[in-house]
């Protein structure tokens, strides 16, 4: 256990590049693995999760190393030439890893173990297991359909058509990267959008896939057995992982920080439309598109308000309820958040993990099945007035979110564990240290903030 403790700060300034999109960094790692020859990636997220893929890939036989310029060269082997891993593929905290892997594993001839962390442990695999068994593998799976398991996967997989039963990116692109290596047309129907990295990627390496909006939703159908090609991939900066110093920008008094080259894929936005809805000053700047769309994104010190978010906007921003919570906690009047049922399946309980750490703080809420509403302070939240501790689940989300809760407040906040950060955002310590947050480990004393830094006042 690595505990934490942010600070009320100071203005945060300055300009950052958060690190590498994790959902984009994985799918680099998968895909240049199922092609020929080499793909180079650029801006690559050195996270745990992503450092898991690679080590699970390397395992199945294909050459992934770091090169001394920081960019990442993959080996592949072309479609459908993974190889029997020799041992236990161990996931770690990672679902994304889990589920895509089992996608790209199942329709290879060969029997694979997969674990992972008290966490991924717990999270449900019935999700991708049931598609994936249609197309032919076979899992032994613990009680409810969770890791450990045993997968055989297809000696000769057949393609479906699949209608997604949840809204989920992972369960699609796990049967898109099923059907690489299977003979004929594999369709997948969502209700409602999901981010769509894996359709972009698999579309530059070569593949044939056909999307065809119905609706809030999309078909998605993709030919199997593609020659795929490796080539040069630039992953953009990720928005869950700038949506922290955004809300930290937006709550503590003074701030302005910009978060450099961040991913705009608007199936990824929906946090930045609701805290625009929220009233924030929240700007776009050097829109570009470097295989996915990117811009530079300012966030200045604002006062928010609450707001009713919409269902359907769920899908787009899954990963960022816990940090919006924060903001909703800073606002005036109540915000509304519907349609999260998944929130209840991630690393954490995380609709549970935010409103024990609402209530630890002293912020008002009403939590339901799948909604949460918080009622906003106009400000810093006054009931926290002996600081705060709260208890992050093996979740690096609900660390980063309450840190951000506490630089913005007028008390500490002590995150019990700060260990799990390292999963998506590696540095996160020194990257809001750099623009002015006062986070340490506790008892520490307080450091000297690098770069734009204004450094933050000691409670
Ligand atoms: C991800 C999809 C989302 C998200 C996760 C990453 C992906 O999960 O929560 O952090 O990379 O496809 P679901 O697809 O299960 O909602």
């Amino acid at each position: 256990m690595q505990p934490l403790t942010a600070h009320p700060s100071g203005p945060l300034r300055g300009q950052a590049r958060p690190p590498g999109d994790k959902s984009i960094s994985h799918r680099a790692l998968m895909l240049g693995a199922s092609a020929i020859g080499e793909t180079r990636i650029a801006g690559l997220l050195e996270g745990e999760d992503v450092l898991g893929t690679a080590a699970a890939l390397r395992k199945l036989g294909a050459a992934i190393v770091r090169l001394a310029d920081g960019t990442w060269r993959v080996q592949g082997r072309g479609t459908g030439g993974l190889v029997e891993p020799d041992d236990v593929l161990d996931l770690g905290n990672s679902g994304t890893s889990a589920r895509l892997l089992l996608g790209l594993m199942a329709t290879h001839d060969m029997k694979v173990f997969l674990t992972g962390d008290a966490s991924l442990r717990r999270r449900p695999m019935g999700r991708v297991i049931e598609p994936l068994s249609r197309m032919g593998a076979s899992f032994e799976a613990r009680q409810g359909n969770r890791l450990p398991l045993l997968m055989r996967g297809a000696a000769l997989p057949v393609p479906i058509r699949y209608e997604l039963p949840v809204a989920s990116a992972q369960v699609k692109s796990a049967i898109l990267l099923a059907a690489l290596n299977t003979p004929g047309t594999t369709t997948v129907i969502e209700r409602e959008a999901t981010r769509d990295h894996s359709e972009r990627m698999l579309r530059h390496l070569g593949a044939e896939v056909r999307v065809t909006r119905a609706g809030k939703g999309a078909e998605i159908a993709i030919t199997g057995g593609p020659e795929l090609v490796g080539k040069p991939i630039t992953v953009p900066a990720d928005p869950s992982s700038a949506a922290f110093a955004i809300v930290a920008g937006l709550t503590v008094p003074g701030s302005a920080v910009t978060m450099q080259g961040v991913g705009t894929n608007p199936l990824r936005t929906g946090l930045f439309a609701t805290l625009k809805d929220m009233g924030a000053d929240l700007t776009l700047a050097n829109a570009r598109d470097d295989g996915e769309p990117i811009a530079d994104i300012t966030a200045r010190h604002s006062m928010l308000k609450g707001v009713v978010v919409p269902p359907e906007r769920a899908p787009s921003m899954i990963d960022e309820y816990p940090i919006l919570a924060v903001a909703a906690a800073h606002a005036r009047g109540t915000t509304v958040m519907k349609g999260l049922a998944e929130l209840r399946v991630k690393e954490s309980d995380r609709l549970a993990a935010v409103a024990a750490g609402l209530e630890a703080c002293g912020i008002t809420f009403r939590m339901g099945e799948d909604l949460l509403e918080v009622d906003g302070c106009a400000g810093p939240p006054p009931g926290l007035d002996k600081g705060a501790a709260i208890v992050t689940h093996m979740d690096h989300r609900i660390a980063m979110s309450f840190l951000v809760l506490g630089l913005g407040a007028r008390r500490p906040v002590t995150v019990d564990d700060g260990e799990f950060i390292d999963t998506s955002f590696p540095g996160f310590g020194d990257f809001m240290r750099a623009l002015g947050a006062d986070i340490r480990a506790p008892g520490e004393v307080q450091m000297a903030a690098g770069g734009h830094g204004a450094g933050g006042t000691p409670a």
